[in-house]
């Protein structure tokens, strides 16, 4: 597979410097928009200045920044969007699609803006962005145990909100909490409550969306087979979501969690070692996440591997620590290492809040100054790699300095879910899930190209310990590397079926039908969108 001569966005976005050229009279395609949506907006609660930034606006890079979460895409020779619509109301959703595609301009939708490629603020043709941040409500029915959650709202606001109401309830999903549901959801959103209650979409139970003709459609008008889709396929090649209907799932009052760290000179690999044996076989109540980082010791700064095993337990103390010594004594847990406390609290130490950090921490906004500049990808590993092997992990880890690792353990709820079931393929059979992390502070063009080249080395050392044929990936850590269309020009099937089969596998068919049924022009398209079956491009 020619991966590496795949087009990369990624470095590519950092020399090209498209201009983009309106004309001055009152044709162009951006004016005749920005008339279109302004008639289209319901006047009830229309304030054009509250709903429409162009370049001309001095809030536009504001707007546009903040919800910019990868640093590397702030640069000023990243294309900008031609105007932002932050809608406030399901017809600005409405005529944002209208008008974009009577103008042949295309859209990007960005929820949380926590894409790891950029994909829902940038592209190098001419785009619009449809921010969905406005729309965020969270709606708990503690009767009925489910939620109605609108896109823009954070994963911090939906774990505050229930577990304000009662903290015997949760829902499945990541550890980061200004992701936004928009897209954690629509690509699968794991975290650590997986190995008893499965992925997010698993336990998501109805949606609303605006399709390619501006209509609302739920889970019944929608049907089945774009409901499936939806969950686990990426939202932005089918329509705009607007809200999802999530199934709580019920948790003891308290949880336990822990964080004990070994460095590999005092035997973590042999820890990590039987890791790797154990943790998709433990208790479905017990998550224990390993996380290998560089660290330096000592006066001389000798850099070392530290491994940090984070451990959460759906259960007392008590019950965890003889669970512990029976399947995994060499981890060494005692009681002085672990920490009870209700389930809403938990988010936040996963999130390394210090104990004692105030629950109303998960509601705040993404500021611009957490920003990071940072390439991660993923991988799938379905047999325990030895020792030796993970020794020159580790010592490849120590030359990039940079990079870190969270390997996250499968088994339990995971293995008894079909991989058809969802568009996420990624089920039984896996040990666990890799995600290579590498980030840095200075922003200079080579020092940015020297950390990607970085990641990319490691991600190819990496080769023969993952998956292969396809070796797998996971959509919500995007990667840019395994294939891109630019989406100027018609669809190439050939290199939809490289990032396809990797992010799908054999889902990938099932989505084609899906997204040529539903939006047969190909309105919704962006860099690694699911391409129509005959490809058309009316754009
Ligand atoms: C620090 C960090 C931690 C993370 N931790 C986890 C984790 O624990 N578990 C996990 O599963 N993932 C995790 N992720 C990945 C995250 O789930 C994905 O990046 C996700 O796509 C982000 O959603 P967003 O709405 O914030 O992103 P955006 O950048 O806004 O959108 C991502 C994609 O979804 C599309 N999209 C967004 N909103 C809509 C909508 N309303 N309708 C249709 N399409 C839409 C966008 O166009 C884009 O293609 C993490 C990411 C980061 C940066
Ligand atoms: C943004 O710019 C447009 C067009 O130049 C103008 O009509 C509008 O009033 C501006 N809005 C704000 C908030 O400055
Ligand atoms: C931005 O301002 C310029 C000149 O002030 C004007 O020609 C142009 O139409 C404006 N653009 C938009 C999108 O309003
Ligand atoms: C919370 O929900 C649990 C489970 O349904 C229930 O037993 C408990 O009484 C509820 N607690 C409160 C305070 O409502
Ligand atoms: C752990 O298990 C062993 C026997 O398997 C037992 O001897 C020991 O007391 C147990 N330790 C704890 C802390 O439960
Ligand atoms: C959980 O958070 C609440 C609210 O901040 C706090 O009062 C409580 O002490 C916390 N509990 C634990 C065990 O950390
Ligand atoms: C890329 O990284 C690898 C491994 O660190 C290194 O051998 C190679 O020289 C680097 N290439 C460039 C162009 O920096
Ligand atoms: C689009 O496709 C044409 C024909 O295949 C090719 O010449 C052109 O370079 C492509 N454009 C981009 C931006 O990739
Ligand atoms: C499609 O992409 C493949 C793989 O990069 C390439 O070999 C082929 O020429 C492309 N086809 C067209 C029609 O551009």
């Amino acid at each position: 597979m020619k991966m590496m001569e795949a087009p990369s966005f990624l470095l590519t976005m950092l020399t090209i410097v498209v201009s983009i050229t309106t004309t001055t009279t009152s044709q162009s395609p951006i004016q005749n928009f920005l008339n279109c949506f302004s008639h289209n907006s319901q006047a009830s609660n229309f304030v054009a200045s509250e709903v429409i930034y162009t370049p001309n606006n001095t809030s536009f890079s504001a707007i546009l920044n903040v919800r910019i979460l990868n640093k590397i895409f702030k640069a000023t020779t990243t294309p900008k969007p031609l105007a932002i619509i932050t809608a406030k109301d399901v017809s600005h959703v409405q005529a944002t699609i209208k008008c974009a595609k009577s103008n042949n301009i295309q859209i990007r939708i960005r929820s949380g803006g926590h894409d790891y490629e950029g994909l829902s603020y940038l592209s190098d043709v001419p785009f619009i962005v449809l921010d969905m941040f406005h729309l965020n409500s969270v709606d708990v029915n503690l009767q009925e145990s489910t939620t109605w959650v609108e896109s823009g709202a954070t994963l911090g606001k939906i774990y505050y909100t229930i577990g304000n109401k009662n903290n015997s309830f949760a829902f499945p999903s990541g550890v980061c909490f200004t992701v936004g549901a928009g897209g954690h959801f629509s690509g699968g959103g794991y975290g650590n409550l997986m190995r008893k209650f499965g992925l997010s979409i698993d336990n998501i139970i109805d949606a609303k969306i605006v399709d390619v003709n501006g209509n609302i459609l739920d889970r019944k008008s929608m049907g089945e087979d774009l409901f499936w889709a939806i969950r686990g396929g990426g939202g932005a090649s089918f329509g705009v979501i607007l809200s999802w209907k999530l199934k709580l799932v019920q948790v003891t009052p308290h949880v336990t969690v822990f964080n004990v760290k070994r460095n590999a000179d005092e035997g973590a690999t042999d820890v990590i070692y039987k890791w790797q044996l154990v943790a998709p076989k433990l208790h479905k109540d017990l998550f224990i996440r390993v996380k290998p980082i560089v660290v330096k010791i000592g006066q001389g700064g000798k850099k070392v591997v530290q491994v940090s095993f984070i451990g959460q337990f759906l259960g007392t103390i008590e019950r965890l620590l003889p669970l512990m010594n029976e399947s995994f004594p060499e981890l060494g847990l005692k009681k002085s290492d672990c920490m009870s406390m209700p389930w809403v609290n938990s988010t936040l130490f996963w999130w390394n809040k210090p104990i004692g950090t105030p629950l109303e921490t998960l509601l705040d906004e993404p500021k611009e100054s957490e920003a990071i500049n940072f390439k991660a990808q993923s991988d799938y590993v379905k047999k325990p790699i030895s020792k030796k092997n993970i020794e020159s992990i580790w010592k490849m880890m120590i030359d990039g300095e940079t990079l870190h690792m969270e390997w996250n353990p499968y088994g339990g709820r995971m293995e008894e879910i079909l991989s058809s079931e969802t568009p996420f393929p990624h089920r039984a059979g896996n040990l666990f899930l890799i995600e290579y992390y590498n980030t840095w502070i200075e922003e200079s063009p080579e020092v940015i190209k020297r950390n990607v080249n970085f990641s990319r080395s490691f991600y190819k050392f990496m080769t023969p310990y993952v998956s292969n044929s396809p070796r797998e990936t996971f959509l919500n850590y995007r990667d840019g590397d395994i294939g891109a269309n630019h989406p100027s020009n018609v669809t190439n099937i050939s290199i939809s079926r490289i990032y396809g089969s990797k992010y799908f596998k054999g889902n990938f068919e099932r989505l084609m039908s899906v997204k040529t049924k539903v939006d047969p022009d190909n309105f919704f398209r962006y860099e690694q969108s699911i391409p129509t079956r005959s490809s058309k491009s009316h754009m």
